[in-house]
């Protein structure tokens, strides 16, 4: 055992070295900095979504933990530009939307890459729905979404598996009644719009969804 002084006198140096060592290898010191840039970005989303961003359905802020890295980029810009998220109705947009509003394109890119790397959450069904009803509704999905709703980047259509019922039904509301997808900038969610304007009624999305829960 070295004496408690040595010890951190090697505690020291090694960081010593380290510092140094950045300070001379611009790409280290880069990489140094977006590390400590992309966990301070990522506490501020945790105070809605949670500390996994497992999500919190007190304050309908859904779990984004998982969500490919282009579909957080495309809704955080959609967020910070107004094509998302200023709809009278959408109170729950407009929680997220000041938070789009403080991130710079940089910090966009940086925070989607760590939400990105976050293992999704599986959670419980909330709604009642009747998936065999659901899985016929669902087959126009399939050809954005995927047969698994795995999500296809290509269309710009997310993956469903990993966002709350709960969440997933406010959406299909939110399209079908112009609350989201109806802005004229919102070039992908006017893609989305007819199809959830496709739905008959609230029990056909429950329905769809609840087949959405077993994939
Ligand atoms: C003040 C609370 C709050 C904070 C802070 C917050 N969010 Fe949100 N976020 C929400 C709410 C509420 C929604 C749901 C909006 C809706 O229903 O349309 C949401 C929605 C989202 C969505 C859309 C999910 C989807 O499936 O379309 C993404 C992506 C997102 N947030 C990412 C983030 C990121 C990344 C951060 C941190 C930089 C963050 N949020 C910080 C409250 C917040
Ligand atoms: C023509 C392609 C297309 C079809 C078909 C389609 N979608 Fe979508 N869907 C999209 C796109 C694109 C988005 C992302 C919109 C955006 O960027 O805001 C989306 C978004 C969604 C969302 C919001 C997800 C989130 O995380 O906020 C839900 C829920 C959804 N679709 C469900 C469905 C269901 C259910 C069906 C079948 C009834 C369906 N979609 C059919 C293209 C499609």
């Amino acid at each position: 055992m070295l004496p408690r002084s040595n010890m951190r006198m090697i505690t020291f140096s090694f960081a010593a070295l380290t510092l140094l060592s950045g300070a001379c290898n611009e790409p280290g010191k880069q990489v140094v900095q977006a590390d400590a840039n992309a966990d301070q970005l990522y506490q501020l989303c945790t105070q809605c979504h949670g500390q996994q961003l497992e999500g919190n359905s007190e304050i309908a802020a859904p779990a984004v933990a998982g969500l490919p890295a282009w579909y957080v980029e495309s809704q955080l810009e959609k967020f910070k530009a107004g094509v998302r998220g200023t709809h009278f109705d959408d109170i729950a947009g407009m929680r997220m939307r000041p938070m789009a509003m403080s991130l710079t394109a940089a910090d966009i890119k940086t925070v989607a890459g760590k939400v990105a790397d976050m293992a999704p959450h599986a959670t419980p069904p909330l709604l009642d729905g009747d998936p065999a009803r659901g899985k016929t509704l669902y087959a126009p999905c399939t050809a954005c979404h995927g047969p698994v709703a795995a999500g296809n980047q290509q269309l710009s259509a997310p993956p469903l598996t990993q966002s709350p019922d709960w969440y997933l039904f406010t959406q299909l509301k939110n399209f079908k009644h112009g609350v989201r997808g109806a802005n004229p900038k919102d070039i992908t969610g006017a893609q989305m719009r007819p199809m959830a304007q496709g739905l008959a009624d609230e029990q056909a999305m429950r329905d769809v969804i609840a087949y959405i829960g077993t994939l």
